[in-house]
């Protein structure tokens, strides 16, 4: 570390109170529990709005955000607190179970009942690599079936995130271990004059997916009901109650049969649901 960079990280002080009054805020808002272990993080990654803001201290801070009447610093906080990470067909036994399993059923079920509409929801969406999954795993599963009339909900608390997630631009690298066939049927590839190559989500993903900003904490303004929701590595965040409250409106607004996805590192042990359990993080609404 040189020594610019100490002083610059060391440049404010963050109390326990301080911690305290932040934790209280982001919980609150947005059901995040930030433990002491997190200090130190909290720190260091909101110390970049007290510098972009020239403030003097995490007390100015925290005054400035409640008194943000737009949200729009607050917005910022949760950005900078909580971790966005995700990929392409992250936990790939999901879209496995999806395609081998469950769609077929799915869609021949609305072909015999006359109905063609599918729904599923992206809750805590990301930069929008699980709900573009979500899509090239749908519209694969629904190639010469006839038309089927498919949405997703793209949902997430970072407007900054969901920027990205709408733009649908990708770095070569995040693609790399996506299949070609997949690749050519559902993004465009562009190529910059510096020779690097980004991939770009198609018309065909871009079509039925709507990106939306929503708090799962708040009230949610849509009735479903869904077919299946992912909702991955989004509760780890959470507290058991909150998860308990959240998995069980999850369950009021899936279809009977409807599927609820949880990430790798989430389970709903100790929760009370009546969700049939299929296999490691794959519920079923019987
Ligand atoms: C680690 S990412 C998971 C992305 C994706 N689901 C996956 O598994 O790859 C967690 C996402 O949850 C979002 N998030 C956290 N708290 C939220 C809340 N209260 N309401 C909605 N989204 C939230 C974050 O902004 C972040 O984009």
């Amino acid at each position: 570390m040189t020594m610019q960079s100490l002083q610059t990280s060391e440049e404010w002080k963050l109390t326990n109170g301080q911690f305290q009054r932040i934790c209280n805020l982001v919980y609150e808002h947005c059901g995040i529990n930030l433990h002491e272990g997190k200090k130190e993080l909290v720190r260091s990654r909101l110390s970049k709005m007290l510098r972009k803001y020239k403030l003097g201290s995490f007390d100015d801070y925290i005054k400035m955000v409640l008194e943000d009447a737009t949200h729009s610093a607050f917005s910022e906080m949760i950005d900078l607190i909580s971790t966005n990470l995700t990929s392409f067909f992250r936990e790939p036994k999901h879209f496995e179970y999806l395609m081998q399993i469950f769609l077929p059923s799915l869609i021949q079920k609305k072909k015999s009942d006359g109905r063609c509409r599918i729904r599923a929801w992206s809750a805590g969406c990301s930069s929008g690599e699980e709900p573009y999954s979500m899509a090239i795993t749908l519209l694969e599963a629904a190639r010469d079936q006839g038309v089927l009339d498919i949405r997703i909900l793209a949902s997430d608390i970072s407007t900054r995130i969901l920027q990205r997630a709408q733009a649908g631009f990708y770095e070569s690298d995040r693609v790399a271990n996506m299949p070609q066939v997949l690749k050519s049927r559902y993004l465009k590839m562009n190529k910059e004059k510096n020779g690097r190559i980004f991939y770009e989500a198609g018309p065909a993903l871009r079509n039925i997916i709507a990106f939306r900003y929503l708090n799962l904490m708040e009230p949610w303004p849509f009735r479903g009901p869904f077919d299946f929701i992912f909702c991955r590595n989004v509760m780890i965040y959470f507290d058991k109650a909150t998860q308990q409250r959240l998995v069980n409106r999850f369950w009021d607004l899936l279809d009977c049969g409807g599927l609820f996805f949880t990430g790798h590192s989430e389970s709903l042990t100790g929760i009370q649901h009546r969700f049939a359990y299929i296999q490691p993080t794959i519920y079923r609404k019987p």
